[in-house]
């Protein structure tokens, strides 16, 4: 490895984020060609899923400079054949003598085969540089890719004394205007934002990214196994910002009247092999869902704590004290002793955001 190494790579990996929200279920992918002399003479990122790949964009931009200049990239080249060339192809065509990457794409029809090609072709391949960057980068992916289901953000909104609400089944307003905006704006940039069935009743919630700019539709997900949403929720008329999505049981969508009412009112049925938080996500990967805003309420949070699932956690506290009749968060579950990983604590408003890994990037 070179000591310059790391600079081209935290180019790409910048390069690489200005794709965020757009390119799922594509991984977010950054690139830059440089010369011999060290000049940066191409450069680009993976904009949205169908467009080109990020090394194309370098490389076209890069042109006849290409030839003997290194390529710095945030994840392994492709090496198959979908709805363009292989960027392998590419780069050796256009005469990069190096590649440096951040990681291995884990997609099986990739997965170290893009740096075989690449060395067998007398391209030198270095990997590893700026890793935990991408690794961290690219979570949803790689969760969808390794674990055939979305990354799962558990997000709630809390009293200082760790209560979601101030009675069960009643809505209760926390958050102050400032974290309402930060939550419309993560909302913008996830796959999908998933509520149990309770929540639907007892709030009615429109689950829309309001007042921040979204480009893709946003999937809405219910997490009901005995299909109790009612026709009227309002989260089903707003399906021009995107589809609504039931999660139930074979059981629940045997009874066809509740079924034929919810899917009249434009709800896609889904049914999970089993009445698991996992068996409802699985699904959910099927349908290249990577990220999954888990919003709530206290039921589906604990019945995704307890099944290992939730990787990250984004909590807003608030001043609020809702007394001893409050919803405990999580169904009173605490965390491990641990904490979260890599936290990031930031005042938005009268309220704090605290967010971290469960385990760690993985
Ligand atoms: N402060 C916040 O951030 C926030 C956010 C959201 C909601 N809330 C509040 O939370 C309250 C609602 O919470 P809640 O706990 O009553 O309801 P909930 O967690 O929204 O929904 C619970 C329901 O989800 C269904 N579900 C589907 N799959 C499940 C699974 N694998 N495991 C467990 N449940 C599953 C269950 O119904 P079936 O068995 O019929 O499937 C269960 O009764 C409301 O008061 C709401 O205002 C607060």
């Amino acid at each position: 490895m070179l000591a310059k190494d790391e600079h081209y790579m935290d180019r790409a990996l910048l390069l690489a984020a200005r794709g965020r929200g757009r390119t799922s279920p594509n991984p977010l992918v950054g690139a830059v060609v440089v010369s011999p002399d060290g000049v940066v003479v191409g450069q680009g990122f993976h904009e949205r899923a169908g467009e080109p790949h990020a090394e194309v964009y370098a490389l076209n931009m890069a042109g006849a400079r290409a030839r003997g200049s290194t390529l710095y990239c945030t994840l392994e080249p492709c090496c198959h054949v979908g709805r363009t060339q292989p960027c392998v192809a590419r780069i050796v065509d256009a005469g990069i003598v190096r590649v440096v990457a951040a990681v291995e794409d884990p997609n099986p029809v990739v997965c170290g085969k893009g740096f075989e090609y690449l060395r067998g072709r007398g391209v030198g391949v270095d990997v590893g540089v700026g890793a935990a960057r991408a690794l961290i980068l690219n979570q949803p992916f790689f969760t969808l890719v390794r674990e055939r289901r979305p990354f799962v953000i558990l997000k709630a909104a809390t009293s200082l004394d760790g209560c979601i609400a101030q009675v069960p089944g009643r809505p209760t307003r926390l958050t102050s205007a400032a974290a309402n905006r930060h939550a419309h704006r993560v909302r913008a940039e996830i796959d999908a934002i998933g509520v149990g069935v309770g929540t639907i009743v007892a709030d009615d919630p429109l689950l829309t990214a309001r007042g921040a700019y979204r480009e893709r539709p946003l999937t809405r997900v219910i997490f009901d196994r005995r299909l109790r949403t009612p026709a009227r929720a309002r989260v089903l008329s707003t399906r021009d910002a995107g589809p609504v999505i039931i999660v139930t049981t074979e059981e629940a969508a045997r009874r066809d009247d509740s079924r034929r009412a919810l899917e009249e009112c434009g709800a896609e049925i889904e049914i999970a092999a089993g009445a698991s938080v996992r068996a409802a996500l699985e699904r959910l990967g099927a349908r290249h869902i990577d990220s999954l805003l888990l919003e709530g309420g206290a039921m589906l949070h604990a019945a995704a704590w307890d099944e290992g699932l939730v990787d990250f956690v984004r909590l807003y506290v608030t001043p609020h004290v809702l007394g001893p009749g409050g919803v405990p968060f999580l169904d009173g579950r605490t965390f491990s002793s641990a904490g979260l990983v890599d936290a990031h604590v930031e005042p938005l408003g009268t309220d704090v955001l605290m967010e971290g890994y469960v385990h760690g990037p993985h």
